[in-house]
C-alpha cells in the first residue's frame, strides 16, 4: 500500500483510543499512593533518568509476587526504589526484598524511598556491580521472584544467576525485553550490546525448558515491556 491509502486520521485515532484505554487501566487498577509518588519526586530532583516502570508494571510485579506468595525477592537494577517498593508492598512483615545497585547516590535514594513508603523493615539494599554481588547471595537463595532491570548487555549473565537462585514456582521477570520488537527479532550486524543482549535474553528464556514464558508489551505506550517466566515443577518440563 502506498502512503496515499494510508488514513492517518484513523490511525492516529486507534493511537488515541489505545493510549486512553491503558491511561484508564493504570488510574483504575494501579494508582499510585504518597509512597510511589515521592520515589519519583526523588529521583527527577537528583536528576536520574526517568526510567522507571510504569504503574501498571509496577501493579503486574505485585500481583506476581502475590500470585507466587513470594517471601524473599531480588531485584537487580534499583534507580530510586519505585519498582521495589511495589515488590515489597507484596510482601509478609517478615518477607524480604534484596535489591542490588551499582550507583552508590542512587542506593542512598533507594533507602529513603523504602523508608517513605513504609517498607524499610523488609527491604535490603546492596550497592556493588550486580555481576560482583550476584556470587555472594547464595545463603539468601531461593528467591521467589526475580525482576532483572539494571544494564542490558548481560541480562543472560543474570538470567543464569535467577535460575541458579530460584526454585519450582519462582517467577523470573526482566524489564525492556522488548524495545519496539527488535527485542524479538534477529540482530543485525549493527546492534547495539543493549539489543543483542534482550534478544539473547529472550532466547534464553523461550528455549529453556524448565521455564514457561511470555513477553507482554505493558509499558506506557505498550511498544516495551516485561519478558515473564515461571519456574516449572519437574514434572511439567518438555
Ligand atoms: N527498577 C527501577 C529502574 C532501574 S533503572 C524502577 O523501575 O524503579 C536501572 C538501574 O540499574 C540504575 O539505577 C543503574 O544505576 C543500575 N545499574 C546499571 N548497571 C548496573 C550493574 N552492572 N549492577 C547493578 N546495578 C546497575
Ligand atoms: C534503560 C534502562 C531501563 O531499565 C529502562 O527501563 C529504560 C531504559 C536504558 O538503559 O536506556
Ligand atoms: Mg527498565
Amino acid at each position: 500500500m502506498t502512503n496515499d491509502h494510508v488514513d492517518v486520521t484513523a490511525l492516529q485515532q486507534q493511537l488515541q483510543t489505545q493510549r486512553a484505554v491503558q491511561d484508564a487501566i493504570a488510574r483504575t487498577f494501579a494508582p499510585e499512593d504518597e509512597g510511589l509518588r515521592s520515589a519519583l519526586e526523588a529521583a527527577k530532583e537528583a536528576g536520574m533518568p526517568e526510567i522507571q516502570i510504569s504503574p501498571l508494571q509496577g501493579k503486574l510485579l505485585q500481583f506476581l509476587a502475590i500470585t507466587c506468595n513470594a517471601k524473599k525477592i531480588l531485584e537487580i537494577g534499583s534507580l530510586a526504589g519505585y519498582s521495589g517498593i511495589w515488590l515489597a508492598r507484596a510482601l509478609p512483615a517478615d518477607g524480604r526484598l534484596i535489591t542490588l545497585e551499582i550507583d552508590p547516590k542512587h542506593a542512598e535514594a533507594v533507602r529513603n524511598s523504602f523508608a517513605r513508603a513504609g517498607v524499610g523493615d523488609r527491604t535490603e539494599v546492596r550497592v556493588g556491580k550486580a555481576a560482583d554481588l550476584l556470587p555472594q547471595l547464595e545463603s539468601e537463595a531461593p528467591f521467589d521472584l526475580v525482576f532483572i532491570d539494571a544494564d542490558k548487555a548481560p541480562y543472560s549473565e543474570y538470567l543464569a544467576w535467577a535460575l541458579r537462585y530460584t526454585q519450582p514456582g519462582s517467577i523470573i521477570i526482566a524489564d525492556n525485553t522488548i524495545r519496539q520488537g527488535e527485542g524479538l527479532s534477529n540482530p543485525g550486524p549493527q546492534a547495539d550490546s543493549y539489543t543483542t543482549g534482550i534478544v539473547e535474553y529472550n532466547k534464553r528464556v523461550v528455549n529453556n525448558p524448565r521455564l514457561l514464558s511470555l513477553a507482554l508489551a505493558i509499558d506506557d505506550d505498550n511498544t516495551d515491556g516485561f519478558t515473564i517466566a515461571v519456574v516449572l515443577p519437574e514434572e511439567k518440563r518438555s
